[in-house]
């Protein structure tokens, strides 16, 4: 085997401090100090816990990290992506201005520690260490799985603009189920980006919407709404799979239907046909919480949404992100009259959602006093925004803890938006949208040529009683009432 690449300047493999004592290094032999880390016995680890399941043959990213000279090639700009927070994907941001209270769940970001250790291999010249068994990345793997379901017709991509395309998914439960877990699970690596999982919970949706995609079968949505009333899951690829504890559960009604939304990402070639799946596991167990979803944001006009410094003075308060601004801001609230006769609501997870001109979107709650643990006022997510790396970001604190929401407290949601050509994205929305590549005025709206502004909470709520003893059917508290009780957009 080859030993270290000896580029190391003295001066930086002194700092080291690890094993000062076995080199004994003079002047002039080839044996510098031991370097401060090896491909196999630090870095490899490492990128195979962070970066391996997307960076390797087959994978979404475009190229592999799985052997030693791969990532010596890319290795400055791998430490770059990593410092910078651009790799591995992970848009939550700690910054002054917003930092939640918790962490967040299944974070994949890298510690200092392992930054420090990315760095110094670079700058001890990469050495390769002792031959050894490169570890497989993490499992994402849904443990206890009851139901997959699959499409009966898969897709097929091709042409240069992404794609986005739905099936409705049939659980086949006849009667409310609780569901504590959820993966998805890509069939092509190669093109799929990310995938929104949604509920459909009324009858009269759940039979229009059959009647007219069917069961399993590949449609077009790029042009409407996703259907579906309740957000359960965006998924990117690497995600571990989306978990609770057993004390809350995701409803799933009798005889409701998942709608599965992809993003593909065709890339300018044909691809192998994808069959995505989605696994769920069903809990025996009456929860004590359940989960539900609030979706706030998305103001178009005063009072819930304030004047921006790029409208003139005097001029109405809209939504609109004037072409070639290249930081616009919108900033809107709400206050939460009413919670629709919900108790116990605590904040779970945030899916923040804008589309693809966004940069940055944070969101805060302001109570009218400071009520137990929870502080008067709270950042409850603050991130980048990248139009594919969007995900649910899921609170690592037991439920309790989590962050309440009462009747009379604040939301605000702030957004930013390029609107310039230097946003590669803008470049995107226009090519995708059969438009010259001039930036256009963007408005609120549902197309790719419109943007939003828009955190879904995920909310734990306590669940009603078990209605099995008393003989009830399970009815789930109307999204729609809810929001309109809570005057929700
Ligand atoms: C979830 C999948 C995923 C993970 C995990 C991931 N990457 Fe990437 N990476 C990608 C994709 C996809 C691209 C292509 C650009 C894009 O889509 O953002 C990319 C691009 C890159 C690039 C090229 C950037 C450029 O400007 O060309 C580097 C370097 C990189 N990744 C390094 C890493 C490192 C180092 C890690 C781990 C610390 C990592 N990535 C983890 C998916 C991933």
């Amino acid at each position: 085997m080859r030993h270290s690449l000896a580029l190391v300047t003295l001066g930086v493999g002194l700092v080291a401090g690890a094993c000062g004592n076995d080199s004994g290094s003079q002047g002039g032999d080839d044996t510098g100090p031991a370097p401060r880390a090896t491909w196999y016995q630090d870095v490899a680890p490492i990128l195979a816990e962070h970066c391996m399941s997307c960076h390797q043959a087959g994978g979404i990213a475009p190229f592999s990290l799985t052997d030693y000279d791969d990532a010596v090639e890319v290795s400055e700009m791998a430490a770059h992506m990593v410092d910078t927070g651009q790799m591995p994907p992970f848009d939550a941001r700690e910054e002054a201005d917003c930092t939640p209270r918790f962490g967040w769940q299944d974070d994949p970001r890298l510690d200092a520690t392992e930054k420090q250790t990315l760095h110094a291999w670079i700058e001890d010249g990469h050495a390769l260490g002792t031959e050894a068994e490169i570890p497989t990345p993490p499992t994402t793997a849904l443990p206890g799985v009851s139901k997959t379901m699959t499409p009966t017709v898969g897709w097929t991509t091709s042409g240069t603009k992404d794609q986005f395309v739905c099936f409705v998914l049939d659980p086949g439960n006849t009667q409310l189920a609780w569901v504590t877990g959820l993966q998805v699970r890509p069939g092509n690596d190669l093109v799929v980006h990310h995938a929104v999982i949604t509920e459909l919970t009324k009858q009269e949706d759940i039979t229009t919407v059959v009647a007219q995609r069917g069961i399993g079968q590949p449609w077009d949505c790029s042009a409407s709404a996703t259907p579906g009333d309740f957000v359960i899951n965006v998924w990117t690829p690497g995600n571990q799979p989306m978990q609770t504890p057993p004390e809350l559960a995701i409803p799933l009604v009798a005889n409701a239907k998942l709608v599965m939304q992809i993003h593909y990402h065709p890339a300018g070639q044909t691809n192998d046909i994808d069959f995505t799946s989605v696994d769920l596991r069903y809990s025996n167990v009456w929860p004590r919480k359940m989960y539900f979803v609030a979706a706030i944001g998305n103001e178009l006009a005063a009072p819930n949404l304030e004047p921006s410094p790029d409208e003139a003075p005097g001029a109405p308060v809209q939504f609109k992100i004037p072409a070639n601004a290249p930081d616009h801001p919108e900033k809107m609230f709400r206050t939460l009259d009413s919670l629709g006769g919900l108790t116990g609501v605590k904040v779970f997870s945030v899916n923040p959602h804008m589309h693809l001109v966004g940069t940055h979107i944070s969101s805060k709650i302001v109570r009218p006093a400071a009520r137990g643990t929870d502080p008067q006022t709270e950042c409850l997510a603050n991130g980048g925004w990248n139009f594919d790396w969007q995900r649910t970001y899921i609170y690592d604190a037991p439920i309790d803890q989590l962050p309440s929401l009462e009747a009379g407290d604040r939301i605000e949601i702030a957004c930013r938006w390029n609107n310039t050509l230097d946003n590669p994205f803008v470049q995107r929305m226009l090519h995708d949208s059969n438009l010259p590549p001039r930036p256009i005025d963007i408005t609120l709206g549902e197309q790719t040529t419109n943007e939003m502004c828009l955190e879904i909470f995920g909310l734990a709520v306590d669940a009603p009683a078990n209605p099995a003893p008393l003989g009830l059917p399970f009815e789930l508290p109307d999204v729609a009432a809810f929001r309109s009780a809570m005057r929700l957009p």
